[in-house]
C-alpha cells in the first residue's frame, strides 16, 4: 500500500486556516476581504458548490456577495453585473461559476472581470503572467495540487511529471505550475500515443481526464505519485479517474477521491481572494 494517502482534508483546512489569519489582520486594518460568486442557471451541482464557498468564505472571514441568474441571463446583463462587481471597492474577488448556459460567451464574460480581482487564474491577463512566470492568481485546482506535494515535502524539481488531460482549467495550468517548480513536465490528451507507456515513465501522475477510474496500475511507474483531479458520478458515488484499489499499492504516495484534491480547490480560491484583497491594499 502507498506510504502516503495524501489527506486533502487536513491540508485544505490548514489553508483556510492561514487564510484566516491574513484575513483577520485585514480586517484588523480596516479592510474586509469581499468574494463575490456569479452563478447563472440552476445547474444543482455548481448551486452546492457555491453554497459551500459561502460557508467557506464565513469561515475564514470573508464577505460573500453571491448573485444567482436565471438560465435566460443576457451577455449584456451578466457583463453588467460584473462590471458593477469590477467597480465595488468592498469586491477584491469575482468568481463566474462555470460552465455557464451555451447561448452566453464565457471567453467575453471571464474577460471581462478585472485581471485584479480575478481570483480563478482564469483571465487572459492572469494565464499570460503565469506563462511568462509572474506574478498572478493561479487556477484553483492546479494550485491545490502545488500545496498538496508541498504539504507532503515533495519536490517537483528534476521529477518527471506527466499531466493527463489538456484542459484549460487544469491540464494547462497545470504543466505551466509543475515547469515553473522545475520538473521535466509532460502533457498527454486523447491522440497520445502509448499512453500507458508515457503515463509510466512518471514520478509524478497527475490524472485530470474525466474518465473514472481509467488510469489503472498498467499506467503507474511502482513508487510514482499519483495526483487523482477527477471527480466523476458514478450512480450515488464520486470515483476519481484513477482506480485507487489498484493503483495505491503500487504508488508511493496517492490522492484519495473524494477527500484528496477536491477540497483543496476552494481551499485555495479562499486564500486567492485574501491574497487579492491584501494586493488592492497594497495598491493604494
Ligand atoms: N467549475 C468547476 N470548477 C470551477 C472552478 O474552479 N472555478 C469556476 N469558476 N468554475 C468552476
Amino acid at each position: 500500500m502507498a506510504d502516503t494517502i495524501i489527506d486533502g482534508k487536513a491540508v485544505a483546512a490548514r489553508v483556510r486556516a492561514a487564510a484566516a489569519l491574513r484575513a483577520r489582520a485585514l480586517r484588523d486594518a480596516g479592510i474586509e476581504p469581499g468574494l463575490a460568486v456569479v452563478l447563472v442557471g440552476d445547474d444543482p451541482a455548481s448551486g452546492a458548490y457555491v453554497t459551500m464557498k459561502e460557508r467557506d468564505c464565513d469561515e475564514v472571514g470573508i464577505r460573500s456577495f453571491d448573485t444567482r441568474l436565471p438560465s435566460d441571463t443576457t451577455q449584456e446583463t451578466l457583463e453588467g453585473i460584473i462590471d458593477a462587481f469590477n467597480e465595488d471597492p468592498a469586491v477584491h474577488g469575482i468568481l463566474l461559476q462555470l460552465p455557464i448556459p451555451r447561448h452566453l460567451d464565457t471567453e467575453s464574460a471571464i474577460a471581462r472581470i478585472s485581471p485584479e480581482k480575478d481570483v480563478d487564474g482564469f483571465h487572459p491577463v492572469s494565464i499570460g503572467r503565469m506563462v511568462r512566470g509572474l506574478p498572478a492568481a493561479h487556477a484553483c485546482t492546479p494550485e491545490g495540487v502545488m500545496e498538496l506535494l508541498r504539504a507532503c515535502d515533495i519536490d517537483p524539481a528534476g521529477k518527471r511529471a506527466v499531466v493527463v488531460g489538456r484542459s484549460v482549467l487544469v491540464g494547462k495550468p497545470m504543466a505551466l505550475l509543475l515547469i515553473e517548480a522545475n520538473a521535466t513536465v509532460t502533457v498527454c490528451h486523447s491522440r497520445t500515443v502509448d499512453l500507458p507507456g508515457v503515463c509510466r515513465e512518471a514520478d509524478i501522475l497527475v490524472a485530470a481526464i474525466g474518465r473514472p477510474g481509467m488510469i489503472d496500475e498498467t499506467y503507474v511507474k511502482p513508487g510514482a505519485i499519483v495526483i487523482d483531479v477527477g471527480i466523476n458520478r458514478v450512480g450515488d458515488r464520486l470515483v476519481g479517474d484513477v482506480a485507487f484499489d489498484r493503483v495505491a499499492p503500487i504508488a508511493s504516495a496517492i490522492t484519495p477521491v473524494p477527500g484528496g484534491v477536491g477540497p483543496m480547490t476552494r481551499a485555495i480560491l479562499m486564500a486567492n481572494t485574501v491574497a487579492a484583497a491584501e494586493a488592492a491594499v497594497e495598491s493604494k
